[in-house]
């Protein structure tokens, strides 16, 4: 019911429009089996789609603006995007943190890129002083009734939502599966909360995800994927979490 998706968050690699190039070539010669996504740096988003072009590997953006136009220096609007990428990672941490997004920005993220006809990998998780507070839960549930608040997105709006734990992402030290599944289970009771359908929406995993953690997360009730940061720029490795997840 809910196919398996596994995303490559490049993040700010590679350094150079040459190097995604050949990245995202290496994936594709990956032949992988199940529905896979790159997110390239927005220099090489139009780079990466033309070398994936007939390929069934779908290009995201990292991020996007919440103003559909205007004076917003360096911004990245999302109808810019059509044409090139399927969709848009929204509400990344690194994100939050680095460019001050709160919970209503990502709403409004989240609300420009479906109109621009993105599909969307909403992210959300808790920090690690909430993880140890024991706030999991309460802060999942509050990011996504906030962004779902502002967006109002329609029932069946394409919408992956990634369950990202701050204190996991790039550390080597991932969730554990049923940390995971709980956080999924949390989500899902959001998205329906929202007026969505939250058993249909697919719910990735991410922080740390690396071939040997993977096997976790791929066995974990109610994850259907990864999101995949670090990982995701050694193709070898990135080809095995993605078949981690072909069942
Ligand atoms: P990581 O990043 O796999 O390097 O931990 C994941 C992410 O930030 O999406």
């Amino acid at each position: 019911m809910r196919p398996p998706l596994v995303v490559g968050n490049w993040k700010m690699n590679p350094a150079s429009i040459a190097g995604a190039v050949s990245l995202a070539r290496a994936v594709r010669g990956l032949g992988l089996p199940i529905e896979v996504g790159v997110a390239p740096p927005s220099i090489a988003l139009a780079a990466v789609a033309e070398q994936l072009r007939g390929s069934p590997i779908t290009v995201y953006a990292q991020d996007v603006h919440w103003e559909e136009a205007g004076a917003y220096t360096g911004g990245l609007a999302a109808p810019m995007l059509a044409g090139i990428a399927a969709g848009s990672i929204v509400g990344h941490s690194e994100v939050r943190r680095d460019q001050g997004d709160d919970d209503e920005r990502v709403g409004r993220k989240l609300a420009r890129a479906l109109a621009a006809g993105l599909r969307v990998v909403l992210c959300v998780g808790e920090s690690e002083a909430e993880h140890v507070a024991g706030e999991t839960h309460a802060v999942v549930e509050r990011q996504l009734r906030a962004a779902l608040g502002v967006a109002r997105p329609p029932r069946g709006a394409g919408i992956v939502v990634a369950y990202e734990p701050v204190w996991a992402i790039g550390t080597g030290r991932p969730a554990s599966g049923g940390h995971a599944s709980a956080a999924a289970a949390t989500v899902r009771r959001a998205l329906a909360a929202a007026g969505l359908d939250g058993e249909a929406t697919r719910v990735l995993y991410g922080g740390s995800v690396s071939a040997g953690s993977v096997a976790e997360f791929a066995a974990a009730e109610g994850i259907d994927g990864a999101l995949v940061g670090g990982a995701s720029l050694k193709p070898e490795e990135f080809g095995a979490i993605v078949r981690a997840f072909a069942r």
